[in-house]
């Protein structure tokens, strides 16, 4: 298993990933790097990521990164995402796995 799947077992709590994926407690994440943000329809996003997301844009590895790094942060507000990557080296391994997942 590459580093960033396993780095990912962490992410399964909230989010599918994958052909099939669904809405957990988190987004689908398949396709997400190049994704703009907040997105995914159907899917009751924080209105602080939905108030950011025009700003933010799409999704690429640096804002992702930076995301994992402190999402309320990031966003600037309160966020549904109650979890944070500290090291960067997992941070930087899970992306490089998300650019996979199409
Ligand atoms: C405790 C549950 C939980 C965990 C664990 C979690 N997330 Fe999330 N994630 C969420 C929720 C809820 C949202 C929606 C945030 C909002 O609307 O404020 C979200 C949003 C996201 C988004 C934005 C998606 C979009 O459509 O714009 C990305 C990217 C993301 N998470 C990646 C990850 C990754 C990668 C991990 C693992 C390293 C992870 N998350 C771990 C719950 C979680």
């Amino acid at each position: 298993m590459a580093a960033g799947e396993k780095v990912f077992a962490k992410c399964k709590t909230c989010h599918e990933i994958g052909p099939n994926a669904k809405a957990k407690i988190g987004p689908p994440l398949t396709g997400v790097v190049g994704r703009p943000v907040a997105s995914v329809p159907g899917f009751a996003y924080s209105e602080t990521l939905k108030k950011k997301a025009g700003e933010i844009g799409n999704w690429d590895k640096e804002k992702l990164q930076q995301w994992l790094t402190d999402p309320a942060k990031y966003a600037g507000g309160t966020v549904k995402m109650m979890f944070k990557l500290a090291k960067p080296e997992e941070r930087q391994a899970v992306v490089d796995y998300l650019e996979t997942q199409k």
